[in-house]
C-alpha cells in the first residue's frame, strides 16, 4: 500500500472522462488500497482515481457517518432528488473552497470491489461525496458548478492545512 501523489489543477487528467473498468485483477485492487491511504494521508472524505493519474472508474469514499470506507467501480448516479447549498473543498484544488448547489438525495449503484452488484441510497454528506467523485470520473470540478467567482474563496494559510470533506 501507499500514498499516491494528488493531481492538481491545471493537471489535464482532472478533465478526462474515466474508462469504466472491465476487469477487476490484482493491479486493481492495488490501485483502491492506494487510493484509500491516499484519501486517508490526505485527510479527504473521497478520491476518484483520475486524481491519482489513472483513468479509471473507480471511487472511494470515507465519511464520519458511514463506518466503512465505501469503494465504488463504475459507478452511476441514477435518481437525484432536491437542492441544498453546500461548501466543497476539493484535493485537487487545495486552498479553495466553493458554494454550489448539490442533490438532496441520490441513488446511484455500481459495484464492490470484487465486482457485487451494490446500489445506494444517499443524503447529506454521502450524497454529496457521490456527486462530487461521480463528477471527477466525467471530468468536472467542484468549480464548474459555482453559479457565480464570489461563490469561490482563498483559504487562510491557517485553514488550509485542514482540508475538512475534501475531496
Ligand atoms: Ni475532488
Amino acid at each position: 500500500m501507499a500514498v499516491l501523489n494528488i493531481r492538481t489543477l491545471p493537471d489535464p487528467l482532472l478533465r478526462q472522462k474515466a474508462r469504466r473498468v472491465n476487469k477487476i485483477d490484482d493491479s486493481l485492487q492495488r490501485l483502491i488500497d492506494d487510493m484509500i491511504d491516499t484519501m486517508r494521508d490526505a485527510d479527504g472524505a473521497g478520491l476518484a482515481a483520475n486524481q491519482v493519474g489513472v483513468l479509471r472508474r473507480v471511487i472511494v469514499i470515507e465519511i464520519p457517518e458511514e463506518e466503512q470506507v465505501l469503494v465504488l467501480i463504475n459507478p452511476d448516479i441514477t435518481r437525484r432528488e432536491g437542492e441544498r447549498e453546500v461548501e466543497e473543498g476539493c484535493l485537487s484544488i487545495p486552498g479553495y473552497r466553493g458554494e454550489l448547489k448539490r442533490s438532496l438525495k441520490v441513488r446511484a449503484r455500481g459495484t464492490d470491489r470484487d465486482g457485487r452488484p451494490v446500489r445506494i441510497r444517499a443524503e447529506g454528506l454521502l450524497a454529496q461525496a457521490l456527486e462530487h467523485e461521480m463528477d471527477h470520473i466525467n471530468g468536472i470540478l467542484y468549480i464548474d458548478h459555482l453559479e457565480s467567482a464570489e461563490r469561490l474563496w482563498k483559504l487562510e494559510p491557517q485553514e488550509a492545512g485542514t482540508q475538512t470533506e475534501a475531496s
